[in-house]
């Protein structure tokens, strides 16, 4: 496993090609995925391993990613924390008793999360069975801010007016959050690395709405922390925080791959960060619904931008849209494949 086309891009050692996976590969776009859910609500989804397993692999098979990544929601933290979570269609994630003050922390139940996320690790032993060695597992975790966004608002947010609320009103409360989450999410990706994930990604997906001091008070100061405290045992680990106006901090984080989305250009922060870290990225995903001859075109010029050599995982800035057709989904994969082994040429 350790000679993964994936896991040897995450440790800028020398390939063939550039490898690809999709975030939210695992989902609505696939009518395989949505025959599952007609069945299954999400919550139960995540919750049974035969299923959860069953469409994590999925993506291997129809699209011929690169790597897998474990089927599962950011959310599940806070749900074995004791908030209501329920996934509505129109709607996204909806808890049903969102937190709005000090008092409202004393009900998180912060011991024994891991154990009440006892269906991951099956799911993962699972996956692994399925997938028989055929590419890397990846695991997840959302960010301690990003988390704490959904369980402050209950669900999806345009402003971030009551997170911010929160922040700027109680910050020692928002950070008693923060390090309860941050303490949560090291525990649960330990787990997660132990149970049999190769390699684990930390998505920090609102981080870009912070304005550069709370940014780094009350977000990237958290990443750091948990790369800092991680078990990997060599497990690779991604951090991908969106809206970055620049990765020089993250870049100094004990991580090994950086994500990055699509308002970015890859040789710029190449540029920026030096050859520390492999860089993961970065199509704009609305890409995926135009013309093939315009996906081409994107998919070079992606790979332009990071240029030659090794370090690059190609991805999307961020997770693939519910209206993508599958057939673009493939022909991405297979444009990744054949175009980017021009790239390896020279210096393998
Ligand atoms: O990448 C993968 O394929 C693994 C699966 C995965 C899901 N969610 C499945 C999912 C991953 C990695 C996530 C992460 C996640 N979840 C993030 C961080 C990454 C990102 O995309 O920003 C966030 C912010 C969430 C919270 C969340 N869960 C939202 C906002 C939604 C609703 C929006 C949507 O896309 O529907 C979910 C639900 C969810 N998580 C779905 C899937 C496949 C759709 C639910 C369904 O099947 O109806």
């Amino acid at each position: 496993m350790d000679n993964s086309l994936f896991l040897k891009a995450c440790r800028r050692e020398l390939t063939e090609r550039t490898p690809i996976w999709i975030m939210r590969q695992a989902g609505r776009y696939l009518p395989e995925y949505q025959a599952i859910r007609k069945k299954t609500d999400f919550m139960t989804l995540c919750k049974t391993p035969e299923l959860a397993s069953e469409v994590t692999v999925q993506p291997i098979d129809i699209i011929g990613v690169d790597a897998a990544i474990l089927f599962s929601d950011i959310l599940v933290i806070p749900e074995a924390m004791g908030m209501g979570l329920e996934i509505i269609e129109s709607r996204g994630p909806v808890f049903s008793d969102p937190l709005r003050s000090t008092r409202d922390l004393d009900r998180l139940q912060i011991e024994g999360v891991t154990e009440r996320l006892g269906y991951v690790v099956e799911a993962i032993k699972m996956t692994n069975e399925k997938l028989a060695g055929r590419v890397p597992l990846i695991g997840f975790s959302g960010a301690p801010w990003t988390l704490a966004t959904y369980m402050i608002e209950g669900g999806s947010s345009k402003n971030f007016d009551r997170a911010k609320g929160m922040m700027y009103a109680e910050p020692e409360a928002m950070h008693r959050l923060l390090q309860i989450l941050a303490d949560a999410v090291i525990e649960y990706l330990n787990a997660k690395i132990e149970a049999g994930c190769h390699a684990v990604q930390i998505f920090d997906t609102w981080a870009g709405v912070l304005a550069p001091n709370d940014l780094e008070e009350f977000s990237l100061r958290y990443i750091d922390y948990i790369c800092a405290n991680l078990k990997t045992g060599g497990a690779p680990v991604i951090v991908f925080a969106k809206g970055m106006r620049s990765y020089k901090r993250i870049s100094e984080m004990d991580c090994d791959v950086i994500g990055v989305d699509w308002v970015s250009d890859l040789g710029k922060v190449k540029q920026e960060i030096g050859d520390s870290k492999a860089l993961q990225g970065n199509l704009d995903p609305c890409v995926l619904l135009a013309p093939q001859t315009v996906l081409e075109r994107e998919v070079k010029r992606i790979l332009d931008a990071y240029g030659d050599g090794p370090g690059h995982i190609f991805n999307l800035g961020h997770g693939i849209l519910p209206p993508t057709p599958v057939e673009n989904a493939k022909f991405l994969v297979s444009c990744v494949k054949e175009l980017s082994i021009k790239q390896h040429k020279t210096v393998i």
